[in-house]
């Protein structure tokens, strides 16, 4: 061997980071663990020790947030780390500075970096360039940490999600995408219905079924209801939407009423990840109704937020 090959070699066994960026990067028992981790946390409470003692985590905000941003906080102090909130535009990178220095710089700092923002582009770029673990704090394509607690809330209410049915109502946007992304990974039966023009993407579907997910899309509400255990919807103008793009209207015929929630089953469960709109995408008896389990589902943002920090920092589950 000549003497240049080992300083090489230690250059390219830099340790990935422990990314959690989407569902899809992930096989099912490392979600399934993440689960049961967040169930773990939820039945500790403020009992589940400090393993992050020392540890900080960067959150960037390019767009508005309240579960994700005090659940992240909370998460990452109940395990004893610490936080900084950034917005980028207070930050150089608000003003040119590149996403991959940023990335380079912050990772000098902290020990891990959250980012919400609406180009997915950005967080994958971040991710590249970082040296720490990097997390999705929902972008425009994607909300997999909502997931994460939606699959725990559906649980907790009605025991393993696999084999059940799950019907999405409304728009095929970032959070629907995560869905279709968990139906793959998690074994249960996705019925969406949504306007013929606001259909998630194709890319994301193929994606699904080629991994033998059981996703199916019509454009009739009942037809996506009819049975479920499980009705979801979520707000018909995103945070990277235009407001006046006439989606409202295109979007009326699938608001969650008591009426189309009659159709799924008797003991299905309605879920939002909120900010909820009463009125537009779901009803204010539904959502406020003995059906909604929307303040559960909010509340395990925290479990789940938990669960994820306990996986980027690698943090052992017999503490758990
Ligand atoms: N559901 C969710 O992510 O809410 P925030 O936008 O308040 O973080
Ligand atoms: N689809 C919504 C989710 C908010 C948590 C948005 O992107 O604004």
């Amino acid at each position: 061997m000549n003497g240049a090959a080992p300083q090489r070699a230690e250059t390219q066994m830099a340790p990935v980071p422990r990314h959690f960026l989407d569902l899809r990067d992930f096989d099912a028992a490392t979600l399934r663990r993440m689960i049961d981790a967040a169930a773990g946390f939820k039945r500790a409470g403020n009992a589940a020790g400090r393993p992050l003692a020392g540890r900080a985590l960067a959150m960037i905000f390019e767009k508005p947030s309240t579960r994700t941003r005090v659940s992240f906080e909370r998460a990452m102090r109940r395990l004893g780390g610490d936080t900084l909130m950034l917005s980028s535009q207070e930050m150089q990178l608000g003003r040119g500075e590149s996403v991959a220095d940023t990335a380079r710089v912050l990772s000098r700092y902290v020990d891990a970096i959250m980012l919400r923002t609406d180009r997915a582009a950005k967080l994958h770029e971040l991710a590249a360039h970082a040296s720490v673990p990097v997390i999705n704090g929902l972008t425009e394509a994607s909300h997999p940490c909502q997931i994460l607690a939606d699959i725990l809330t559906f649980e907790a209410h009605r025991g393993p999600i696999a084999g059940q049915r799950i019907a999405w109502c409304g728009d095929g946007n970032n959070v629907a995408c995560s869905w279709i992304e968990a139906a793959a990974r998690f074994g249960f039966s996705l019925r969406m219905a949504t306007p013929e023009a606001l259909r998630p993407p194709r890319a994301v579907l193929d994606w699904a079924r080629a991994e033998g997910a059981d996703v199916a899309l019509t454009s009739d509400a009942k037809a996506a209801v009819a049975g479920a255990r499980c009705v979801v919807t979520d707000t018909w103008v995103s945070m990277a939407d235009q407001p006046d793009d006439g989606r409202q209207h295109l979007l009326a015929p699938f608001r969650i009423t008591p009426a189309l929630l009659a159709q799924a089953a008797p003991d299905a469960i309605f879920m939002h990840c909120l900010p909820a709109h009463r009125g537009e995408e779901v009803s204010a008896e539904v959502i406020d109704g003995p059906q909604s389990v929307v303040f559960d589902e909010a509340e395990n943002r925290l479990y789940a937020q938990q669960a994820v920090l306990a996986y980027v920092f690698d943090v052992d589950r017999s503490i758990i």
